[in-house]
């Protein structure tokens, strides 16, 4: 379920697993988009109408559903979903609530002693006001409901984030979502997603991922939903991820299970590593990220899926610990012009065939759309997620961007540099 860039990389694995199986697969996307066209059925159901999606389960006799958004979990889908005992990966509203609350996430956090920036929560602007006076610049304001990625401000100086936290709370700038929010202190560091398979106890790590949310290169300009990511990256150690599991994974499953809130599906949590290599929660997120996803499944050895059907039918036993990554994938995200705030719709794509573009390059269709005569056009912000594959961070990079040069669309607005960090230390590594 879901229509985005990380929608057609779950087909694309589903796809991927089933021919490798030699078992036939019949897949339904809802809504897809151009490229899930190419591998399922799309049914014209948007994501969020959760009864139409329960009813084509049904209809279809689906054996398993992926929940690809945010939106329909923490609107009940999973619920639903077990109440008429269809197998679905992805957690219940009441789980789902580690992203749809960003309060609810402090409070699981600091009852599970998981190590994240000092906060408080607020529905009152001079409340907030006079907490904001006493802490240290600079400050992130986060509001508490899902905001479409447009939820956190990082502000540089306290006068900035009363602006911020009073505008919010009056609810013009992202309406309910901003009624409640959470005040934090800034952490430095570099960002890393960690993303885990889990049935509520038993956790599978995979190859974790770095995204770039600025717009422009060298992480400048308007944050954005994502402008790249690539996997894996080698900050991330086996040492860390153990740290990462014994110190955030392990204790959040425990206090969500103590909750009567058991967390099924995939955790996502976002990091900050600091100076020290210390791992601060940022935030968690309820399903696959956007574009990581597009970065890590091109990695993950084939056969992986099995575990999404098999936590799906409660029947995951002695799942490895974490799965490692087989190559090295760098995606590169081409944007519309206009991006993020206001995007241009409506432009021919001219993109070259897969076979054209050579087996190191996979293409994800995230923003498109076809015309009535047929022709691709661009018909969202992040248009397409093109992945470059190789033995290493610069031969990825590298057939990412010799494939991103290649497509053409009228106000094409993409980063060169994608993977900067990795391959910098590749680099430092080598001499
Ligand atoms: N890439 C960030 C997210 O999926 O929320």
């Amino acid at each position: 379920m879901g229509g985005g860039g990380r929608e057609h990389a779950l087909c694309w694995a589903l796809q991927r697993d089933a021919s490798a199986a030699t078992h036939d697969l019949e897949l339904f996307a809802a809504p897809g988009n151009p490229g899930t066209a190419a591998l399922a059925t799309n049914l014209p159901i948007a994501a969020t109408a959760i009864d139409d999606l329960v009813a084509a389960v049904q209809h279809q006799a689906i054996d398993l559903t992926v929940v690809g958004p945010e939106a329909p979990l923490a609107a009940g889908l999973a619920d639903r979903l077990h109440a008429i005992r269809a197998h679905v990966f992805g957690p219940t509203a009441a789980a789902a609530r580690l992203e749809s609350s960003k309060a609810y996430a402090k409070e699981v956090m600091r009852r599970a002693a998981v190590p994240t920036a000092a906060s408080e929560t607020f529905t009152d602007a001079a409340a907030a006001r006079d907490y904001i006076r006493g802490r240290r610049e600079p400050l992130v304001v986060k509001a508490s409901g899902l905001a479409a990625g447009k939820g956190a401000v990082v502000c540089a100086t306290r006068a900035e984030a009363s602006d911020v936290a009073r505008t919010m709370l009056s609810g013009t700038a992202l309406g309910e979502a901003g009624r409640e929010i959470v005040i934090e202190d800034y952490v430095e560091g570099e960002e890393l997603s960690v993303l885990a398979l889990t049935d509520g106890e038993q956790v599978l790590i995979l190859p974790p991922a770095q995204d770039h949310k600025r717009l422009g290169e060298g992480d400048t300009g308007p944050n954005t939903g994502g402008m790249g990511a690539y996997c894996p990256v080698s900050l991330a150690t086996d040492a860390l991820l153990a740290r990462v599991r014994r110190d955030v994974f392990e204790p959040v499953l425990r206090e969500m299970a103590a909750q009567g809130a058991l967390y099924e599906g995939v955790l996502y949590a976002g990091l900050m590593l600091q100076a020290d290599g210390t791992p601060c929660v940022l935030e968690f997120n309820c399903r696959f990220g956007d574009p990581e996803t597009q970065a890590v499944l091109p990695v993950l050895p084939e056969g992986w899926t099995a575990h999404l059907a098999a936590i799906a039918a409660r029947r995951w036993t002695g799942p490895p610990a974490a799965l490692a990554a087989q190559r090295t994938a760098v995606t590169t995200v081409l944007a519309a012009r206009g991006y993020p705030d206001a995007p241009e719709q409506g432009a021919p794509i001219v993109l070259p065939a897969a076979a054209a573009l050579g087996d190191r390059v996979i293409v994800f269709h995230a923003g498109t759309t076809r015309d009535p005569q047929g022709a691709l056009r661009t018909a969202g912000g992040r248009v397409l997620s093109v992945t470059g594959l190789g033995g290493d961070v610069a031969a990825a990079a590298a057939a990412s961007a010799e494939a991103c040069a290649r497509i053409e669309f009228p106000g094409k607005t993409w980063r060169r540099d994608i993977a900067w960090r990795e391959t910098r230390r590749a680099r430092a590594g080598a001499a």
